[in-house]
C-alpha cells in the first residue's frame, strides 16, 4: 500500500513538495471541524442517556474477523479492505466497520447479559472517492447485544433518528425492512434465484455473478434496479416468528412517532443480518440515494465469529455525510479575548486567561507580544464576544471590557469578568 516518498511527492527548485493526503481521505480542520464536535458531542450526549458505554477496539483486526463477520461475499470484503501482512507475515485489514470488532472484544472478554456500547472513529473502505464516499471516513454507532426484543431494534433505531434532529437534521426518515430469519432466507433465496436466472442477459456482470452464491445482494445493486423491482421480497417470505418481530418494530416506531416507509428492495452491504435492517436518508443528503446511516438486527453473528449466540441490534452513522447535511451552525466562537495594552502586566493578564479559563469559560489570548491593535484583529477572527484589556488600571483591581458586538467599553472590576463575559 505505502509507496516511497519520491513516487508521490514531487521536487520543484530542489526542494521536494509538501505530500498530499492520500487519495479518498479528509483533514478536518477549524472552523470546519466544528461541525464535527457538534454532532460528536451530540452523539455521546444522546449514546450516554441511552445507557450506552464506550467501547474503544483496534482501528485493525485480524483479516479472518471480517472475512467470517462480513462476509466473504460482500463487496467490503471482496473488493474494498485495506489488508496487509505484518513484520510477523499475519493478515491485518484496517476495520472497514466496527459490529464485528465490538461482538469479538465482547466475547473475547467472556461477558455474558446484556451489554451496550457506542464507538467513534475512522473506518477505511478502498471506494472510488467522491463526496460522502471516501477510503476514510468516520462512524458513530451503537450496539444493543444479548438482547432479543423488538423494542431494542426500536430504541437504536430511535437514537440514530433523533442524532440526526439534535444536529438539526429534522426531515430524516427511516427505510426499514426484514430480510428474516436464516430458514425463512433459505427458501427465499431459492426464489430469488430462480426470477434472477430467468432474466439473466439484463442483470449486470457482478449481479450475474452473484445469482448463484449471494442473490439478495442482487437487491441492492443500483445497476439492476430495473430488473430488481419486479423481484420477489424478503418480507413476503418471512416465518411467523420473525413475522411478528417486525409487526412489533414498526408498532414502537409508530408509538415513539418516528417516521419510517417500508423499502422491500433493502438488504444492506453486510451478511450478517437477520430480521431487522434499516436506513436514514434526507432530503439534505441525496447523493445518489446514499443514507446518512444504517443498523440492524445481526442474531448470527456471535456465532458466525465462533462464539455461543449472542444476539445483537445496532446502527452506524457516517459522520462525514451528516457533517456535509448539517444546516449551517451560529460560529463557536470564543467568550473572551484577554488582550495586553500593558506589556509590564502580562502575568497579570495570563493569570486572568487562566482563572477564567478553569471558571469553564472559553478564552485566549495572544502569547507574540503584538501590539493591541493586532490583538483586536485576532480577537475578531477568534469571533470573541468580550476583549478583556488588561492596562494600568489593573492596579485598581480593574480591566476594561469592550463588547465586540455591541461596541460598548467600561471598566469593571476583575472578579467580575466572567459574569460580564457570560451575560454578553
Ligand atoms: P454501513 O451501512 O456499511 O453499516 O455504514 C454505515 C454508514 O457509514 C453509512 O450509512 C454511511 O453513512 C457511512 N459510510 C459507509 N461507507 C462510507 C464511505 N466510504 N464514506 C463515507 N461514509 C460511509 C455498517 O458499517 C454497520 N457496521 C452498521 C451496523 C452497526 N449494523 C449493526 N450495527
Amino acid at each position: 500500500m505505502s509507496r516511497p516518498a519520491s513516487a508521490s511527492g514531487s521536487v520543484s527548485n530542489g526542494k521536494p513538495s509538501v505530500p498530499r493526503a492520500p487519495k479518498g481521505t479528509d483533514d478536518v480542520l477549524p472552523p470546519a471541524s466544528e461541525r464535527w464536535r457538534t454532532l460528536l458531542r451530540a452523539f455521546e450526549d444522546l449514546a450516554g442517556r441511552f445507557g450506552y458505554g464506550l467501547v474503544m477496539t483496534p482501528l485493525f483486526e485480524l483479516t479472518e474477523l471480517f472475512a467470517r463477520g462480513v462476509g466473504e461475499e460482500t463487496e467490503v470484503v471482496e473488493k474494498q479492505m485495506y489488508t496487509f501482512e505484518d513484520k510477523a507475515g499475519r493478515s491485518l485489514t484496517l476495520r472497514p466497520e466496527a459490529t464485528a470488532s465490538v461482538v469479538r472484544a465482547y466475547l473475547a472478554a467472556g461477558l455474558q447479559g446484556v451489554f451496550k456500547g457506542y464507538y467513534t472513529g475512522p473506518m477505511f473502505r478502498y471506494e472510488q472517492p467522491q463526496s460522502g464516499r471516501r477510503r476514510q471516513f468516520h462512524q458513530v454507532g451503537v450496539e444493543y447485544l444479548a438482547e432479543t426484543s423488538p423494542d431494542a431494534d426500536v430504541e437504536v433505531i430511535e437514537l440514530g433518528h433523533r442524532l440526526l434532529s439534535d444536529v438539526g437534521i429534522t426531515d430524516a426518515r427511516v427505510r426499514l425492512n426484514s430480510i428474516g430469519d436464516a430458514a425463512d432466507r433459505a427458501g427465499y433465496r431459492d426464489t430469488l434465484a430462480a426470477f434472477l436466472t430467468e432474466r439473466l442477459d439484463a442483470l449486470s456482470e457482478d449481479a450475474r455473478r452473484r445469482v448463484a452464491t449471494n442473490p439478495l445482494r442482487v437487491l441492492d445493486s443500483k445497476a439492476d434496479s430495473g430488473v430488481v423491482a419486479g423481484a420477489p421480497a424478503p418480507l413476503d417470505h418471512l416465518g411467523p416468528a420473525a413475522d411478528a418481530h417486525f409487526e412489533a418494530v414498526r408498532r414502537g416506531l409508530e408509538r415513539r412517532g418516528i417516521p419510517f416507509e417500508i423499502t422491500p428492495t433493502l438488504v444492506r452491504g453486510l451478511d450478517y443480518y437477520n430480521r431487522t435492517v434499516f436506513e436514514y436518508v434526507s432530503a439534505s443528503w441525496d447523493a445518489a440515494q446514499d443514507a446518512l446511516g444504517g443498523g440492524g438486527r445481526y442474531d448470527p453473528l456471535a456465532g458466525i465469529l465462533g462464539g455461543p449466540e449472542v444476539p445483537g441490534v445496532g446502527l452506524a452513522m457516517g459522520v462525514d455525510r451528516i457533517v456535509a447535511a448539517m444546516p449551517e451552525l451560529p460560529a463557536a466562537g470564543l467568550d473572551v479575548f484577554v488582550a495586553v495594552a500593558d506589556p509590564g502586566r502580562r502575568p497579570e493578564a495570563l493569570g486572568l486567561l487562566a482563572s477564567l479559563r478553569q471558571t469553564g469559560i472559553s478564552a485566549d489570548a495572544d502569547l507574540g507580544g503584538r501590539s493591541l491593535k493586532a490583538q483586536f484583529r485576532l480577537a475578531g477572527r477568534r469571533g470573541a464576544r468580550v476583549v478583556a484589556v488588561v492596562g494600568e488600571e489593573w492596579a485598581q483591581g480593574e480591566v476594561t471590557v469592550k463588547d465586540m458586538a455591541g461596541g460598548d467599553e467600561q471598566r469593571v472590576r476583575i472578579e467580575e469578568v466572567p459574569g460580564w463575559a457570560t451575560h454578553r
